[in-house]
């Protein structure tokens, strides 16, 4: 080997995980502007780009696409190299997608509030900027497993798998839900019509949750807690078995979201049924993340990073419980249009994604400068910070969910609704209170990271890290 390749390729994965953090501070500040919209509607300012309809789905794309992005670019950059003991393949490639990604974050940025989108939950944006996603996720399979083919260790760690699957499988929904006939530069037309757009759409949505939200959260789970608590995945084996079982029962499960629709009903039940076998493989893997930790309980007590970690796949735990339990349609026929969407919404994007995005961040940022965590009391200050925000967002959209979905069925003697819909929106006032105050908790906690981190690179240097030799522990 030459000196470049003895190292390995940390430029990417410093310039992703930085990105991780300013972005997701971008996404929870309009996370929290909308949620006080909510509660006070002056707040839409009478300005149409500065109105709800228009900055929900940039809060979504932000915070999915930026944020949960920017983080499952710089892990998997890092954990493929550091388990396959080779520097990324095609380095420049890897720049390409990082500048690329960028490009993409920018110009939702610019079109969302201007109203250019395509009104596809989670695919709003306009055709040009899908093309340029496809670019940039091509380069990033080849850069993934090009890595992976010229690995010096015959085995493929269960994270690479994960996170291959991510990879594969977003390029896929991607490019089948974003089929469109464009008529401008700025509109297009979705290739599907009527209830098989529909179909299509939640096929794409709700894998888009199996395999950006989770699956490839779960390859930072499967590297970052093992190395963290020093300690090996408690069951190799059942995380194989997670990884397939997962892989195959996602895919099937969209229709959950058009219960009660004009999709036909034996779709609906048969999403249903693979939500509910779901919960099998979900908790599969929460068990294994926990139990990694089985013998080392006491570090919980004074590592904060852990704490990060284990606190996510609780979570993880909890959302995939209560997923199954939605997807039934007799549930589905209360909880739907309602806040306990949100809140389950949100059990999982803040207490999953954004928390293991978190401990892993800082498990990577002092190891990429080659230095230490600047303050370990503020991680500790920053994780109760988010627990209790976490918290307070989800109780209050379970709470005011339930009690609208009630309120909007109760019905008098003489069939009669019981309560006009702004009656429910009145009852909701507190809540949205509640949960505004709760985000800001979160974000308050993202401010103190981004503090941290900031001393902790000024009192670093980017770091070089030499590869082992085949035989060597990674
Ligand atoms: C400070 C933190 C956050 C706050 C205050 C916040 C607030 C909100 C609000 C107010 C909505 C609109 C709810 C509605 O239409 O009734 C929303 C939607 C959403 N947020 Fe967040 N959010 C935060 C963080 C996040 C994060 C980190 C993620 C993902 C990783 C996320 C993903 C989503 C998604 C997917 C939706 C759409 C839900 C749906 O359509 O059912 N949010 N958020
Ligand atoms: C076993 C796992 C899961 C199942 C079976 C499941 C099931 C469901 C169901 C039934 C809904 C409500 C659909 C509706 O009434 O419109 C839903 C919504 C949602 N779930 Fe899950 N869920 C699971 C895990 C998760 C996780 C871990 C996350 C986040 C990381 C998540 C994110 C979402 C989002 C973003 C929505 C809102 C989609 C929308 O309407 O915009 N889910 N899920």
């Amino acid at each position: 080997m030459n000196n470049e390749t003895m190292t390995y390729d940390y430029s990417v994965v410093r310039q992703f995980a930085i990105t991780t953090i300013i972005l997701g501070i971008v996404g929870m500040l309009i996370g929290v502007l909308i949620a006080s919209q909510m509660a006070w509607p002056v707040l839409n300012f009478d300005t149409p780009w500065l109105s709800f309809g228009r900055l929900r789905p940039l809060h979504t794309n932000a915070v999915v696409f930026g944020f949960g992005g920017s983080a499952l670019f710089a892990t998997s950059y890092y954990v493929v190299q550091r388990t396959c003991h080779v520097r990324l393949f095609a380095p420049a490639l890897a720049q390409f997608t990082f500048w690329g990604w960028m490009l993409v974050i920018a110009s939702a940025v610019v079109t969302l509030p201007l109203g250019i989108t395509s009104s596809k939950e989670y695919a709003e944006l306009e055709w040009p900027i899908d093309i340029l996603i496809t670019v940039v996720w091509v380069a990033y399979a080849v850069v993934f497993f090009g890595t992976i083919a010229k690995r010096r260790v015959k085995h493929i760690y269960v994270a690479n798998w994960f996170f291959g699957a991510f990879i594969l499988t977003v390029a896929m929904l991607h490019i089948v839900n974003s089929a469109a006939v464009p008529v401008s530069l700025f509109k297009s037309y979705s290739a599907y019509a009527g209830v098989q757009d529909a179909m299509v759409q939640w096929w794409y949505g709700h894998n888009a949750v199996g395999f950006f939200l989770t699956a490839g959260f779960l390859g930072i789970m499967y590297y970052f807690i093992p190395k963290q608590a020093e300690r090996p995945v408690y069951s190799y084996r059942l995380s194989v078995v997670h990884f397939w079982a997962l892989s195959f029962t996602y895919i099937w499960a969209g229709p959950h979201h058009l219960h009660y629709t004009a999709l036909p009903d034996w779709t609906q039940s048969l999403g249903m049924v693979f939500s509910l076998i779901l919960l099998a493989p979900s908790w599969g893997g929460m068990i294994n993340g926990i139990m990694t930790l089985s013998g080392a309980w006491e570090k919980l007590r004074d590592d904060p990073i852990l704490k990060f970690l284990i606190v996510s796949v609780s979570f993880y735990g909890m959302s995939t419980f209560e997923g199954p339990m939605m997807a039934i349609k007799t549930v589905n026929a209360l909880s739907h249009y309602t806040d306990w969407t949100i809140g389950h919404v949100h059990s999982g994007a803040l207490g999953w994604v954004a928390m293991v995005s978190i401990g892993a961040m800082y498990f990577l940022i002092p190891k990429l400068f080659d230095t230490e965590i600047y303050s370990k009391k503020l991680i500790d200050t920053h994780f109760w910070i988010a627990t209790i925000g976490i918290v307070l967002y989800i109780c209050s959209m379970w709470i005011s969910g339930i009690m609208q979905g009630l309120m909007w069925r109760a019905i008098n003697n003489d069939g009669t609704l019981t309560y006009s819909f702004v009656e429910s929106v009145q009852a909701m006032h507190p809540f949205y209170i509640v949960r505004a105050s709760g985000g800001l908790l979160f974000l308050i906690g993202m401010l103190i990271m981004a503090y941290n981190v900031t001393k902790t690179i000024a009192q670093g240097k980017a770091a070089v890290a030499v590869i082992p030799e085949p035989a060597a522990a990674h």
